[in-house]
């Protein structure tokens, strides 16, 4: 007697047995992979509500108990003591690396964060107020163009070389987006600071005076990319599993998780938070902006608030939410006018009885706009600086897909509700 557990489905009393199948933690999966040879039935599950894509050990989501964690480690504890390249290497190799190890991994990652020479030039085909996004899916992609011959994703050799080269380059790429937007000109990268300095450097420094990044700050933003890193199977994530499933080149990859990020009810998410917060603009319309978010017949969402997994609060917004304050503090913001606007608006919706119905809780695009504005970053920057965080999420979830013994390229198949066979009639008599 096999003590395999199963779930059996019955279809006009035919039975049929499902493996069920349990991971480390958390829900356990019914594997329904025979189902249509079986049944000659599909599962429907628009929005992948209740469908677990692929087996991970990169990251793990308890969204009851609001709970994230990478490798095992919880975000609070990686915020804590670790910077954002020893995530990049923990998610990438399952452990935080020893000291040597982190030298090793910190000047593996300097030796490429240049971009050629050539690239610089994609800049000048966009319009100068071209959206940051737009310019960074486009060059991104572009990548793909660089190092395109020889790629053999089957290597491994051949996919750490391509990780290392997108976890170095983003921070020039996003930077050189930002400048070229504002008409400076593109700042070499400075391999003597850290990641998050040097990007700031990029983005802030100019050829006329010395730049040095306030530490402060700089241990903000590098607090940002760690909490950005990596979030188990969502949208974008998703996006960039399936076009790698076609054994696409992982750079042009990456672009389609940009584009997928891009949108407003993902990582576009904090720009509209800071857009919605400034069209608020005092605590006294707060009312009437809850009233719109929770009236059916109004579009309007609370931007930063509500999320697929988390229905208690996301642990990332907590740990934002006190970076914040430390920036606001370090800068002499703390009145300042978004931020308490934010935190009553917080404050409000919290106690609303339909966002306690809905579980609806601030997630991590809630605060991360308005660390980002005080940090110097324009709002249209917000969701640049997401992707370059979540690059390194991305590329490990693709590489593991890869080395996935069970990888096969993705396909799903649909419930079909078309016209039904029919004839062409000629032209005259249609
Ligand atoms: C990110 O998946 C990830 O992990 C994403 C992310 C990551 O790190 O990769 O965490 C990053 O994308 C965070 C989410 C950022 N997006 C926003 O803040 C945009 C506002 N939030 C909503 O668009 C929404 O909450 C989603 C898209 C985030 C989640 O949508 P779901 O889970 O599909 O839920 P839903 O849209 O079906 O909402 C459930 C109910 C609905 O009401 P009913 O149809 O049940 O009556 O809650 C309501 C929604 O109308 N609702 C909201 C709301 N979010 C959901 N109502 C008002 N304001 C909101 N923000």
């Amino acid at each position: 007697m096999s003590n395999q557990r199963t779930a059996t489905l019955t279809i006009d009393g035919q039975t049929t047995e499902f493996p069920i199948m349990g991971g480390t933690v958390g829900p356990e999966v019914v594997d329904i992979r025979s189902m249509y040879g079986k049944t000659g039935m599909f599962t429907y599950d628009t929005g992948y509500l209740s469908t677990a894509s692929c087996k991970s050990s990169i990251t793990y989501i308890d969204g009851d108990k609001g709970e994230l964690w990478y490798r095992g480690y919880p975000i609070e504890q990686l915020a804590e003591h670790c910077d954002f390249l020893d995530v990049c290497y923990l998610l990438k190799n399952s452990e935080l690396p020893t000291a040597a190890e982190k030298t090793e991994y910190v000047s593996q990652i300097k030796r490429h964060t240049l971009v050629h020479e050539q690239l610089a030039r994609f800049y000048a085909g966009f319009r100068r107020d071209a959206h940051p996004m737009a310019i960074m899916a486009g060059v991104v992609g572009a990548l793909s163009a660089f190092y395109h011959d020889g790629m053999d994703i089957s290597d491994q050799a051949h996919r750490d070389i391509s990780i290392n080269r997108l976890i170095a380059k983003m921070p020039t790429i996003t930077a050189m987006a930002y400048k070229y937007s504002v008409g400076q000109p593109f700042m070499y990268p400075r391999n003597d600071l850290s990641y998050a300095g040097n990007f700031m450097y990029m983005m802030f420094g100019t050829p006329c005076e010395e730049y040095k990044p306030n530490p402060v700050l700089e241990k903000a933003l590098d607090r940002i990319l760690t909490l950005h890193a990596d979030h188990e199977q969502n949208a974008s994530t998703s996006t960039v599993r399936l076009a790698g499933s076609s054994g696409a080149n992982p750079y042009a990859v990456i672009a389609a998780g940009i584009a997928c990020l891009w949108g407003p009810a993902h990582g576009g998410a904090n720009e509209a938070c800071l857009q919605m917060l400034e069209e608020i603009g005092d605590v006294s319309r707060v009312p009437e902006y809850i009233k719109r978010a929770k009236d059916k017949n109004d579009s309007f969402k609370l931007m930063g608030f509500g999320h697929r997994v988390y229905k208690n609060f996301d642990p990332r917004a907590k740990l934002m939410r006190q970076t914040c304050y430390e920036v606001l503090t370090e800068l002499g913001l703390e009145n300042d006018r978004l931020f308490k606007l934010a935190m009553e608006l917080e404050r409000i919706a919290l106690e609303d009885e339909y966002f306690i119905e809905k579980k609806l809780y601030p997630n991590v695009d809630f605060y991360s706009g308005i660390v980002q504005k005080a940090l110097g970053i324009p709002t249209s920057m917000f969701t640049c600086i997401f992707a370059l965080a979540r690059t390194i999420g991305w590329i490990t979830q693709w590489n593991e897909m890869i080395t996935d013994s069970e990888y096969k390229i993705g396909r799903p198949r649909q419930l079909y509700v078309g016209p039904n066979r029919r004839d062409v009639k000629p032209v005259e008599q249609r």
